[in-house]
């Protein structure tokens, strides 16, 4: 086994551990039965997380008083209020009480929809985030954000609620689609540009093992990728201003993922697509040093995205202008300045965007 390294992040409701490593589920086992010691315990898990990881999981649980495994579906599909409104039914006939403990076991899906089905429960019960996939590890998890989805809007129904713990063990990924750990990756190269050129140079140094999945080699990067997130998150909790930062590349990457109807490419993929053209619009306004607009390119390219599916501009302008209605305070913009410094542009016209976007959609990487 191999080290564990252990972070904490400060926020308005106390502080969270957050263990990350390659074996980091086994090493937690004293604390997580002092925690669990006569109490009911709600697992919330997909089948398939279940399946593959159950075992290492319930060998943990052995100090509960009671088991409850509580089935969700898989994907976005758990972010629904007929999903909690039946856990919180379930919870509640099987003797839940406000001391009893819910863990979320799965991607982030999951960890959204626990977190919130905790936070409501009974005004509030401790949860433990055990994320098991590389997205759900460097950031979903961490931050306190939980929510579900409404027809008219993804993620817009939620709460803060923190968790106890999070413990993001790498050897859990190892079971993950390529495609699920390069998206996650991605994740991992937003905060490389963000907050941390080291980061940055990690990934371009060992690309290939991170992507590979090895989970020694994912360990340091997941656990600097989520560093990074802490130290903007303990400034901003609530996302009042700095935490924005973090929708680096989702300007576009979320019109893509509209424009395509969340079919043709993951999340992560389409934030590098979004990240790519934030890169660009910097570039061609004098911010950024053409040689790290290199860099970032060459590493994006390094990560083999499916190809960028054929979009109308148009399309995208026109969910974009959406977007920014749907925001009192208009379309931001996160721009990158160089490594480890990026800048909130509150709006750029759309003539602007267009002359960008419009050669950017022929050959995203050029340019
Ligand atoms: N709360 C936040 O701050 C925050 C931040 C980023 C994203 N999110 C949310 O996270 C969600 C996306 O998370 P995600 O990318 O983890 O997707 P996901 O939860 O949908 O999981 C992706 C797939 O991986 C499978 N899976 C999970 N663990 C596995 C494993 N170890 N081995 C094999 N398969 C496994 C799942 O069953 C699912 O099919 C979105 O709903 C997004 O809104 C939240």
């Amino acid at each position: 086994m191999s080290a564990i390294t252990t972070l904490s992040l400060r926020h308005p409701q106390g502080d969270t551990p957050i263990h990350v490593g390659a074996g980091a589920l086994a090493a937690c086992r004293p604390d997580l039965a002092a925690w669990i010691e006569g109490r009911t315990v709600f697992i919330v898990a997909p089948a398939r997380v279940r399946e593959l990881h159950g075992e290492q999981l319930e060998e943990t649980l052995a100090a509960a008083a009671h088991r409850h495994c509580l089935e969700v579906p898989d994907g976005e599909e758990a972010k629904e209020l007929r999903v909690a409104e039946r856990l919180w039914a379930e919870m509640l006939t099987s003797g839940g009480k406000r001391d009893s403990r819910v863990i979320a076991f799965g991607g982030g899906s999951v960890g959204d929809l626990t977190g919130f089905v905790a936070g409501c429960f009974l005004r509030g019960v401790e949860f433990l985030q055990v994320p098991t996939t590389l997205l759900a590890q460097v950031d979903a998890a961490v931050g306190g954000k939980t929510g579900i989805n409404q027809p008219a809007g993804k993620n817009t129904i939620g709460l803060f609620h923190h968790p106890w713990k999070v413990v993001a063990d790498t050897e859990l990924l190892g079971t993950l689609p390529a495609p699920e750990i390069r998206s996650g990756l991605m994740e991992v190269l937003k905060m490389g540009i963000l907050s941390s050129p080291k980061l940055f140079t990690r990934l371009e140094d060992g690309l290939e093992d991170l992507l590979a999945g090895d989970p020694q080699a994912l360990a340091p990067a997941v656990a600097a990728a989520i560093q990074g997130k802490i130290d903007i998150v303990e400034r901003d909790p609530t996302e009042k201003g700095e935490r924005r930062l973090l929708n680096l590349g989702h300007t576009l990457g979320h019109a893509l993922e509209t424009a395509l109807g969340y079919r043709a490419l993951r999340h992560g993929e389409a934030v590098a697509y979004g990240t790519l053209f934030a890169t660009r619009l910097a570039l061609r306004r004098g911010q950024l040093d053409p040689v790290i607009a290199d860099r970032i390119g060459g590493l994006i390219g390094r990560f083999r995205l499916p190809e960028l599916p054929a979009v109308a501009t148009r399309d995208l302008i026109e969910i974009m202008a959406r977007d920014k209605k749907a925001r009192e305070s208009g379309l931001s913009w996160i721009l990158p300045r160089g490594l480890g410094e990026c800048e909130i542009v509150a709006d750029i016209a759309e003539s602007e965007v267009l002359q960008a976007l419009e050669p950017f959609l022929t050959d995203p990487f050029v340019g």
